[in-house]
């Protein structure tokens, strides 16, 4: 399993406050059986630019890492990256990738997406040769009209879910209907602490096995694996 989105590194954002909580997050991750966590700090073009992000991004990693040199879960950096107009023109947006690959993790605005927005993601796709991933879809949906997401798809936008999406009780028919009809890519615990916003994902991927059966299960985990070895 891969949690695909998390706030872990210490001290970057509105998640973990110090190191001991990252340590109790990763623990929890890997007691529920997770073999990577990508952890995604904000990143907000307007606050930062990227290259002092990525300096403190590397020292709240390495601080991390001085106390938890276990290898598992593997921690992969990555960030989660607000739209913004313009944002396919920022410079090295490259490096905001999921490290080792050429996903970038989007966060959207809460609103129904313009024409430009789309084509802004378009273009960070066909131009820039980024996969893009949209983090929490659930958190849109309703905002767009139904093409939306088709079009998106067609043009190899992936799609990613927090994992109480996939168990709530009102959102899992949704959810897992979705994942059936190969619309949803990854899961994520978009875990912020260990109270109000928990490192919780295994059960989100144990439903879809329950439910849409194990040789699916194992299939979504196999091609979640694969993205990263493009
Ligand atoms: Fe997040």
């Amino acid at each position: 399993m891969i949690d695909f989105h998390s706030h872990i590194l210490p001290v970057m954002d509105d998640g973990s406050k110090n190191t001991q909580e990252s340590i109790a997050m990763l623990n929890s991750l890997k007691a529920q059986g997770v073999k990577r966590v990508v952890v995604t700090p904000h990143f907000y073009a307007n606050d930062d630019s990227v290259s002092s992000f990525l300096e403190r991004r590397q020292k709240s990693f390495e601080k991390l890492k001085a106390e938890f040199a276990e290898a598992s879960p593997e921690i992969v950096l990555g960030a989660e990256v607000r739209y913004y107009d313009g944002i396919s023109k920022l410079e090295n947006l490259s490096d905001l990738c999921i490290q080792g690959t050429r996903m970038l993790l989007i966060e959207m605005p809460g609103a129904r997406w313009t024409e430009y927005v789309l084509s802004e993601l378009f273009n960070l796709a066909a131009y820039s040769g980024h996969t893009v991933v949209l983090a929490h879809i659930e958190r849109y949906m309703n905002y767009q009209s139904a093409d939306v997401f088709e079009k998106l798809l067609a043009n190899d936008v992936l799609m990613q879910v927090n994992a109480d999406f996939v168990t709530g009780f009102f959102s899992k028919h949704k959810a897992l209907n979705l994942f059936r009809k190969e619309k949803l890519h990854f899961i994520g615990s978009d875990c912020h602490n260990l109270t109000t916003r928990p490192p919780e994902i295994a059960k989100a991927y144990e439903l879809i096995g329950k439910k849409l059966g194990t040789q699916f299960l194992n299939d979504l985990i196999e091609y979640e694996n694969e993205m990263f070895l493009l």
